[in-house]
């Protein structure tokens, strides 16, 4: 019995031509605990751990995926979002995490490194509070550098996400009975021990995250009752204090036309830069709806860089009820508004580049969290390129 394990055969395809007698059939089991059946894969294919309990046939990738050497994907090409963004002076990024559908699924992990396509990586949650510091004053990132030191290693730049956010907040933090001077000590000690831990790798940290409601008020989050909207100061200069290279944004949704939230945004930027308080962007998410796609992102985009602020499309995606009557037309209608939304990037001077919150309609939060939405990214299930993907490039293509 003979299992290749992807460590072993690193940088080595030909390892895997040797397999003579293949028999446990392409995806089906050939390992984990407990398991007493064959270990042997076929031809070309390799028994990939998939978890503790199973492990199975999976095909070799061209690259192996789950290790974890500097190498760049041997299928970049010069034609890519990336490639294209990188030629304007811009970005396209992905969103993505320490887990086995991202980083740990080959087919993920190929499109994902290949600089062509992704030059920016967003931890989807491994930086954030419940992650990192999920009981007060004691500080863990072992999944967060593991997906920061993953992106750094395969040449990304990595946007930090997130400091202060109303969600995925530990217990200790949403049901503390706090005063100012306590929940201040907290804030600037959590902003300044993950910004100082991760200082050097970060290109731009989202400081703050969602900091108002859709009508421009202050979200009443526990930092806002306690602290007022100080809070969003403290954050800011905790983390410019912690790393000074970083750029600092404060990122919302619902900010990409013109409306009383993205005026609110605006405001705060602007008040925040008058009182010298260092803030750089301003983060548009894009979590948009096909078929309402605001019409004016570039009036408010001008807007926004005009303030002396800069912009990156940090959540990109655009979602539709699945599945669609009409597939092709729907897909054709999303790829429009892809085009629409990066044109807007494109044609503004600062606007840095765009990532997507997850490339690949298989990975993507939409449908956990809208019942009945989905198919939002560039990619398909199957990691195939949608008709998005092809708005995106035609219209970043110089
Ligand atoms: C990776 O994703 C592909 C496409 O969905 C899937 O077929 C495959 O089983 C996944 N591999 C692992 C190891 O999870
Ligand atoms: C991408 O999708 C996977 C699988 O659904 C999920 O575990 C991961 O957290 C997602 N990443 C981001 C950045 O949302
Ligand atoms: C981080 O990566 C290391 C090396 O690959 C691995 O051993 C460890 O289990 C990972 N940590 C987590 C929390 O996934
Ligand atoms: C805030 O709470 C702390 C701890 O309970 C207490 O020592 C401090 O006096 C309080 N400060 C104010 C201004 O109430
Ligand atoms: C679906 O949409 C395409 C593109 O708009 C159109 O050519 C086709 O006729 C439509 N199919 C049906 C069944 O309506």
């Amino acid at each position: 019995m003979r299992s290749h394990s992807i460590l072993s055969s690193f940088g080595i395809l030909a390892a895997f031509a040797a397999t003579a007698n293949a028999v446990v059939p392409l995806y089906d089991r050939c390992g984990g605990e407990g398991w007493t059946g064959e270990t042997e894969c076929p031809e070309g294919a390799y028994c990939m751990v998939l978890n503790q309990w199973w492990s199975s046939c999976q095909p070799a990738p061209v690259v192996p995926c789950t290790t974890f050497g500097p190498y760049i994907n041997p299928n970049s090409k010069t034609d890519g979002l990336n490639s294209f963004a990188v030629r304007r002076g811009k970005y396209f990024g992905t969103a993505g995490d320490w887990v086995y559908e991202d980083v740990m699924n080959c087919s993920w992990a190929r499109i994902a490194t290949d600089p062509s396509e992704f030059g920016v990586l967003t931890p989807g949650n491994s930086q954030k509070w419940d992650s990192t510091e999920a009981t007060q004053g004691v500080f863990n990132f072992e999944t967060a550098d593991n997906i920061t030191n993953w992106g750094l290693k395969y040449g990304k730049k990595i946007r930090g996400h997130t400091l202060v956010w109303h969600q995925q907040l530990p217990d200790w933090v949403t049901g503390g009975t706090w005063n100012a001077t306590t929940l201040k000590a907290v804030l600037k000690n959590h902003v300044t021990t993950v910004a100082t831990h991760f200082k050097g790798k970060i290109f731009h940290w989202d400081v703050v995250n969602e900091p108002f409601n859709d009508d421009g008020t202050f979200r009443n989050s526990i930092f806002y009752q306690i602290l007022g909207e100080s809070y969003i100061e403290i954050a800011l200069r905790a983390a410019a204090a912690a790393d000074p290279a970083a750029k600092l944004y404060i990122n919302d949704y619902n900010v990409e036309g013109v409306n009383a939230k993205s005026t609110a945004l605006l405001n705060l930027f602007k008040k925040l830069k008058a009182c010298g308080v260092p803030v750089h962007g301003i983060g548009v998410q894009g979590h948009l709806i096909s078929g309402q796609i605001p019409g004016d992102i570039e009036v408010n985009f001008n807007r926004i860089v005009a303030a002396g602020a800069e912009i990156y499309i940090t959540e990109l995606d655009i979602r539709m009820v699945v599945p669609p009557a009409n597939q092709t037309a729907a897909y054709e209608q999303q790829a429009a508004e892809y085009a629409i939304v990066t044109k807007a990037c494109k044609v503004t001077g600062r606007c840095i580049g765009i990532t997507v919150w997850n490339f690949t309609d298989k990975n993507s939060w939409i449908p956990s969290v809208f019942a009945g939405q989905g198919d939002a990214l560039p990619w398909d299930k199957n990691f195939q390129k949608k008709p998005a993907y092809y708005g995106i490039a035609k219209t970043l293509k110089p």
